[in-house]
């Protein structure tokens, strides 16, 4: 059950139910408009301030039920600290906050969009509500008992209160554009195996069309001729056929280069007859989060008019062990004409991402690809669950990269590439093996065997997002296993640096 909360933006009249939420500086100080929706309860809130000692620092929050005074059932205050010098991720971080603090069972909030210097902007205003929804979303489709205090209303009406509601309305519109795409990304990262697999995963992406992506799904007939052989044998364990999703969206010039982003689509790897443990295997069921964040972001162009020409390219397999599975010392044919010696069945995801990313360099030359992997264990070891780990053959596309991690939070780490990483995965049978023989730097190697796969004219990064796709840091807009990374990161990579300026 897709879960109901109607967002809208308002005036600071004083609300006369549900839940108010206020921000306070330190020193519990408020903005104007707080402090005269706060007048008539001035006295209850200086002595639950004192009671409580709360003072204001950033982080912290006051909440009382029933205040005397107030119309409302309940009012959090939440602290900002000096709640100056804000960055345009801290208020979409503040707006996760405040939804984080209004109970689950609340059918009606209103938010303050007010600092203590004063009423946020329209803009600031509208990172929040995107916030909001970031932080209000849950996967709980298949839960069918709850416990009373965890039971949802049908429907919730959150109301952000602003200056200008009707400037905000106009700013959130993008802003909710991309929220969106993140949702999607989550539901689809969160899906069980047994629902969510190739075939479904196509069926999904077709959904795009609403917004006007163009969708193109190619089955393994298509692909067979294609030759795309790496990525069909690692699906060939598998009673699910393979597929790859071409999406597109057209907002800039026709015939403009395209920029394009590719996705790895594990449905389900258990790595096949280099079989994984058992323990942990059901996080398997993300391995797809690449190609779920491609889809999100194609979404979230779309449905926000992006001036830009985007592809997104998906390769979808499910990695099984069967009679029929793909065996170590197995050599395929890629698409490129280069063969691969199967070392590992395990490393699966660099056989799809070397086709498909050949693929859409051929069919689209486009300006630069990105592609996006829950590729090894090895870059969680590396780099935990706060970046994502960044590799490229060119240094712009990199700090591009690196300042729209800065801006949203979906923070990326350059790694090294070179040729004393790629000797290691030189085959004794074949031009390449799919694994370096040993575990160290096994997501460096693992970069350098896609890298094989790339014309060094077509800039080009790879991120491992292995440790940010799912299971990763719980944040104020993120409480999902499944986090839709990467979705924000690189709609603004592309607002700030590929979008055409004016009409
Ligand atoms: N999907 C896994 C990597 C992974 C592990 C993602 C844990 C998220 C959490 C990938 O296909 C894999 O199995 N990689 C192997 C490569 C090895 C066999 C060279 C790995 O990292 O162990
Ligand atoms: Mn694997
Ligand atoms: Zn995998």
């Amino acid at each position: 059950m897709p879960e109901a909360l109607k967002l809208d933006f308002g005036s600071f009249a004083a609300p006369t139910r549900g839940v108010l939420v206020l921000f306070c500086g330190e020193g519990v100080k408020f903005g104007p408009a707080t402090a005269k929706a706060l007048s008539s309860a001035s006295g209850l809130l200086a002595r639950a301030a004192k009671a409580e000692r709360f003072t204001g620092k950033s982080g912290s929050s006051l909440d009382i039920a029933a205040p005397e005074g107030l119309r409302v059932d309940r009012l959090v205050v939440l602290g900002i600290g000096k709640g100056t010098g804000l960055a345009q991720k801290d208020f979409v971080r503040v707006g996760g906050m405040a939804m984080g603090k209004i109970p689950a069972s609340a059918t009606n909030a209103t938010i303050f969009a007010e600092l203590p210097g004063g009423p946020m902007r329209a803009d600031q205003a509208a990172d929040l509500a995107q916030g909001v929804r970031l932080r209000a979303y849950a996967f709980d489709r298949y839960k069918t008992k709850r416990k009373e205090d965890e039971q949802r209303p049908q429907r919730r009406r959150l109301v952000v209160a602003t200056r200008d509601a009707a400037a905000a309305r106009t700013a959130f519109a993008a802003r909710e554009a991309v929220a969106a795409g993140v949702v999607l990304a989550r539901d689809l990262v969160n899906e069980p195996a047994n629902v969510l697999y190739p075939e479904e995963f196509a069926r999904r992406a077709q959904a795009l069309r609403k917004v006007g992506v163009a969708v193109e799904v190619l089955d393994p007939r298509a692909l067979k001729k294609l030759g795309m052989n790496a990525l069909l044998g690692v699906g060939q364990g598998s009673t699910r056929e393979s597929r790859v999703v071409v999406m597109r969206w057209n907002g800039a010039r026709k015939g403009e280069a395209p920029v394009a982003f590719i996705g790895k689509g594990v449905c389900f790897d258990t790595g096949g007859i280099s079989i994984k443990p058992a323990s942990g295997m059901e996080d398997m069921k993300g391995d797809m989060a690449g190609a779920a964040c491609v889809a999100g972001l194609l979404y979230a162009l779309a449905a926000r008019k992006a001036r830009v020409n985007a592809v997104g390219i998906v390769g979808l397999v499910e990695n099984m062990p069967d009679g029929n599975a793909q065996r170590p010392g197995d050599i395929v044919k890629s698409m490129s004409g280069q063969t691969i010696e199967i070392i590992n069945t395990d490393a699966e995801g660099r056989l799809v991402l070397g086709d498909v990313i050949w693929y859409a360099a051929q069919r689209f030359k486009p300006k630069f690809m990105i592609d996006l992997a829950t590729l090894t264990g090895a870059i969680i070891v590396a780099l935990g669950h706060e970046y994502a780990g960044m590799f490229a053959n060119n240094d712009q596309l990199a700090e591009r990269l690196t300042k729209a991690g800065e801006a949203t939070g979906e923070a990326v780490w350059r790694m090294p590439l070179g040729p004393e990483y790629d000797k290691l995965i030189d085959s004794k049978f074949a031009d390449m093996k799919n694994t370096g023989g040993s575990r160290w730097g096994g997501a460096i190697t693992a970069a350098q065997f896609i890298k094989r796969f790339v014309d060094d004219k077509i800039p080009w990064a790879h991120l491992d997002i292995a440790g940010t796709g799912f299971d990763s840091r719980q944040t104020d807009t993120n409480r999902s296993w499944g986090s839709g990374w990467g979705v924000r990161l690189l709609d603004r990579l592309v607002a700030d640096y590929y979008e055409r300026r004016g009409a």
